[in-house]
């Protein structure tokens, strides 16, 4: 996943000084690259039965959505897009979600300590 996240990073830095006419074919390859980086790490969630799989799928859902999002303006609105906010969409997300996620998997945390990130629907199960 840290490879995964490394190479998302080094896309988005790519819009800080990519020629404008290549920031469309940039932001379609970092959706396609998020998008297949959740798949893989959706089945690290499952694989590990992590507690906080629904809220994290909601959140990659959402981020998604805001990631694959048209953007009018031309090349500088899309560049601010990419760098700007989609960049700190990831950046937020890895550093709470998926660090929570990681330091379960490492053994670090136990259920309990995801309460708080369970969806309605999931407490009416339990
Ligand atoms: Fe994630």
């Amino acid at each position: 996943m840290d490879e995964d996240h490394a190479r998302l990073e080094q896309a988005i830095a790519q819009a800080a000084d990519a020629p404008e006419a290549d920031l469309p074919a940039l932001h379609e390859a970092i959706a396609r690259e998020l998008a297949a980086h959740f798949a893989r790490e959706e089945d690290l969630m499952r694989a590990h039965d992590f507690p906080g799989l629904h809220c994290h799928l909601a959140q990659h859902k959402l981020l998604l959505e805001e990631a694959r999002r048209p953007v009018a303006g031309g090349g500088g609105a899309l560049r601010r897009r990419i760098t700007v906010y989609i960049a700190q969409l990831v950046e937020s997300h890895v550093l709470t979600l998926d660090s929570i996620t990681a330091a379960f998997i490492r053994g670090e945390f136990a259920p309990a300590n995801f309460d708080n990130l369970r969806l309605p629907i999931e407490s009416g199960a339990r």
